[in-house]
């Protein structure tokens, strides 16, 4: 009796402990209107592709094991996806979104519903839009905070300030991607980088919105950084104080203090910011880390730090009650040597689980070339010489397949949509970061993707090489992160490179930038069947073919297999 009766309270606490546990997962349901909607910058309105008719997009906030069901409903004119970047979507490619990739884009009048769950992930991702260039104003934040009362590694400051550089066009973004598709040639850069959506006090008609972050003295804040923008690589500091880091792509780092970041499109970097400093304003301010020999918009952008003592100005008029901010010191647009000397100091937080045995060996050059045209006075070819821009990895020019996407197609077995047969190593080797003969700048076009077995340990050496110009390649793979085991200047040496891999403490990472004429070595492990798409996140670079497609096989049984497809899925 006493036993029984001692056995069922256990049992009961137990079920309850349950009903805690399931209860603390929540269901997130959204619904996302695609929709245009006027927005002023630089004295001119656009009308905008907007999410809710909100720029930026909505945050998202959600916890670890929490769920989520985003209904995108398309009242815009224009095909679109959109994608959660860094989410792993475990067996669930489905909900990944990059369009042709995927799924087919949600048609205007269409809807989709995006149902994933959040998989032993923590920290700062976004969202944005993956068709064409609308992600230029369809974006937003994607906090993951810890399971309740899970830690973090570091003191979390109680205040989180989500920080989103994005890029303006005062045009319409579609129209300057849609010019320079005809003509070959490379976009035009944009007019302003913004600040949660402001560009700020440094352009015209600007000053009245830019951004002000009221600060306590004495208070922490975490500024959680993402890099929205579309081309451009992007410093970023604060006047007078030091950003200590402890996450990238939704991985805890080693904390480390600096005094500017460098931040690449689609990474994102948590920072801590002490406001320490005499009570003032101090701006904070983005600007471009300019690897290529290639023209880029050089202009700033600031929002402002304001301490809530901050003395004010006696006076009348403009400028009365308020000192002006003092202004950070910023790297030189091309300053390498700060940005990589960076990007080296980052490490994961512990010991990481990184693959010691390597089963596929992969050696892939990224970069640009050019495409010869027959009549290279034609107006579609306005690149350098008469040629039109292109870019590839192992020579393959990426282009998106139109009948399906390529995981449907791989679903459905549908042949036609494309190949297997991607090379795992380039198809000459050549000096590819010295003087490459023209005769190699030249890339074949074809969409082909790359078959892993499950659960197979993957490393790729990310070669960047010197055709048209060497430049920093952001390198997002989906479904995964990864570890970045190693980099270099020049090229990569197969037999001395290796043996100073770090395999204890690599950064960890969903988005990774080449070295300029440099490689960079990562690893993961093919645990999540699917198509995964792998792409330069420069927008201008993606269109032009730096993309290749992982296609991971299932392994055994339904928990390793890619879950059925949604009723809902769009068909092209
Ligand atoms: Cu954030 Cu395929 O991209």
């Amino acid at each position: 009796m006493e036993s029984s009766r001692g056995f069922s309270f256990l049992a009961f606490i137990a079920i309850l402990a349950c009903f805690a546990f399931l209860a603390s997962a929540e269901l997130h349901v959204r619904e996302f209107v695609i929709q245009p909607k006027p927005v002023k910058r630089l004295c001119r309105t656009h009308e905008s592709i907007t999410v809710n008719g909100q720029f930026p997009g909505p945050t998202l906030e959600v916890r670890n094991g929490d769920s989520l069901a985003i209904t995108v409903i398309n009242k815009a004119r224009y095909n679109i996806s959109i994608h959660w970047h860094g989410i792993r979507q475990l067996r669930n490619p489905w909900a990944d979104g990059p369009e042709y990739i995927t799924q087919c884009p949600i048609r205007p009048g269409q809807s989709y519903t995006y149902r994933f769950t959040i998989e032993d992930q923590e920290g700062t991702l976004w969202w944005h839009a993956h068709s064409r260039w609308l992600r230029a104003t369809v974006y937003g934040a994607l906090i993951i905070y810890p399971r309740l009362g899970s830690p973090y590694p570091f003191h979390m400051p109680k205040r989180d300030i989500p920080i989103l550089l994005g890029e303006w066009w005062d045009r319409n973004p579609m129209d300057v991607l849609r010019q320079a598709q005809f003509t070959g040639a490379a976009a035009n850069v944009s007019d302003a980088y913004t600040i949660n959506g402001q560009p700020g006090d440094l352009y015209r008609c600007s000053r009245s919105e830019t951004v002000r972050f009221p600060i306590f003295p004495g208070e922490t804040v975490q500024l959680r950084i993402i890099n929205a923008g579309l081309n451009q690589e992007l410093f970023f500091a604060v006047a007078n104080h030091q950003l200590t880091v402890v996450e990238t792509d939704s991985a805890y780092t080693k904390p480390f203090t600096t005094s500017v970041i460098m931040i690449g499109p689609g990474q994102t970097t948590n920072v801590l910011l002490t406001a320490n400093q005499r009570p003032g304003r101090y701006y904070m301010a983005a600007r471009a880390y300019n690897s290529a020999n290639a023209p880029f918009d050089n202009t700033t952008t600031t929002a402002i730090l304001e301490y809530v003592n901050a003395p004010t100005r006696r006076g009348r008029g403009r400028g009365r009650g308020q000192i002006s901010p003092v202004f950070p010191v910023l790297p030189g647009f091309n300053d390498t040597a700060t940005a990589t000397a960076f990007t080296n100091r980052l490490r994961y937080w512990k010991r990481a689980p990184v693959p010691l045995q390597v089963d596929e060996n992969l050696f892939f050059t990224v970069g640009l070339g050019l495409i010869n045209c027959s009549n290279p006075n034609s107006p579609r070819c306005q690149g350098p010489n008469g040629t039109r821009f292109a870019a590839s990895i192992n020579n393959q020019s990426f282009v998106l397949p139109r009948r399906n996407s390529i995981m449907q197609a791989y679903y459905q077995g549908m042949p036609g949509i494309f190949t297997t047969d991607f090379p795992p190593v380039p198809p000459v080797q050549f000096d590819y970061t010295g003087n490459v003969s023209r005769g190699l700048w030249q890339p074949v076009k074809g969409t082909k993707a790359y078959k892993l077995k499950y659960k197979a340990n993957v490393q790729i050496v990310l070669q960047d090489t010197s055709i048209v110009t060497p430049e920093n390649h952001p390198m997002h793979l989906h479904g995964y992160q990864f570890y970045v085991v190693g980099s270099g200047f020049g090229n990569f040496n197969p037999r001395t490179d290796p043996a100073r891999f770090n395999l204890f403490d690599p950064p960890e990472r969903n988005t990774i930038g080449t070295p300029p004429g440099g490689w960079v070595a990562i690893r993961f492990q093919a645990d999540n069947p699917g198509a995964w798409f792998m792409h330069c996140h420069i927008d201008s670079h993606l269109g032009w073919g730096l993309a290749m497609v992982f296609l991971v096989e299932n392994g055994r049984g339904q928990l390793q297999s890619v879950q059925a497809p949604p009723l809902d899925l769009p068909r092209c």
